[in-house]
């Protein structure tokens, strides 16, 4: 990890390290967060699933199968159970032991220390989870810091009527864009970001709404022509698996 990428000039852009620092440890876990941070990110990214008993985890999948040494839906699993879970050796084996978190336990170990761009993961499958994910927040001050996304728009409304202060994101997913400008006059009445990937939506897209007051924020492969592109589009800031920003040996072109 040495220098930013040459030629690309990200200067002012917020960094958001995508499930944390992913490409340098085991996403969504206390190590890959810690690491971002390290890294120098701006925020941090996380992704929030309900337990069983009703505890926001901290997971990218709706089921544990991919990233622990456990199989099951998250959902139909208790935190105790989910809490026996190794999370990191997936990833690579100096990482054995490294456990799930919650989102009270995210909030806890980094709120104030780097944003927070929380994603609420499929809330069509955990009915209420807004209501959780509100209550958790509620106890820290709202600030520019703390950002809600998800893909589902119900649910931020949902999330915004609970808590006006909160910073909402919307996601945007390929299939929903082009995006119509009456579209993006209604999400911009509620979000203050509109996130898209960076392979799926145009500078005049961009634009728009930042003609609306809106920011947005790209999410990018590691390919230094996208982040190239990310930059000439203007954007506020870009979500990579990256620290910071990728450097040299990291970039596949
Ligand atoms: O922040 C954008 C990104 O997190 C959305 O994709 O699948 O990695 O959650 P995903
Ligand atoms: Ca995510």
């Amino acid at each position: 990890i040495s220098q930013p990428v040459k030629d690309v000039d990200v200067e002012g852009m917020i960094s958001v390290a995508h499930r944390g620092a992913a490409s340098y440890a085991p996403e969504n876990t206390h190590a890959a967060f810690q690491k971002g941070i390290e890294l120098g990110a701006d925020f941090i990214e996380a992704d929030v699933h309900l337990s069983k008993d009703g505890e926001l985890i901290i997971m990218h999948d709706e089921t544990v199968n991919r990233t622990t040494n456990g199989t099951g839906q998250i959902r139909d699993m208790t935190l105790e159970e989910l809490k026996t879970l190794e999370a990191g050796s997936h990833f690579h084996p100096d990482y054995y032991g490294e456990p799930i978190i919650t989102l009270n336990e995210l909030m806890e170990s980094f709120y104030g220390q780097v944003g927070l761009l929380i994603e609420i993961k499929h809330p069509a499958l955990y009915p209420g989870i807004e209501e959780k994910v509100a209550e958790v927040l509620s106890q820290y001050p709202a600030t520019d810091s703390v950002i809600v996304q998800s893909f589902d728009i119900d649910s931020l409304k949902r999330i915004h009527e609970l808590d006006p202060d909160l910073q909402i994101a919307v996601l945007m997913k390929a299939s929903f864009v082009p995006v119509s400008l009456w579209q993006l006059d209604e999400l911009t009445s509620f979000a203050t970001y509109i996130n898209f990937n960076i392979s799926a939506v145009s500078k005049r897209t961009i634009d728009e709404v930042h003609k609306r007051g809106g920011k947005v924020l790209v999410w990018s492969k590691k390919d230094k022509r996208l982040i190239q592109k990310a930059v000439s589009y203007d954007v506020d800031g870009i979500i990579t698996d990256f620290s910071r920003w990728p450097v040299e040996e990291d970039i596949q072109v």
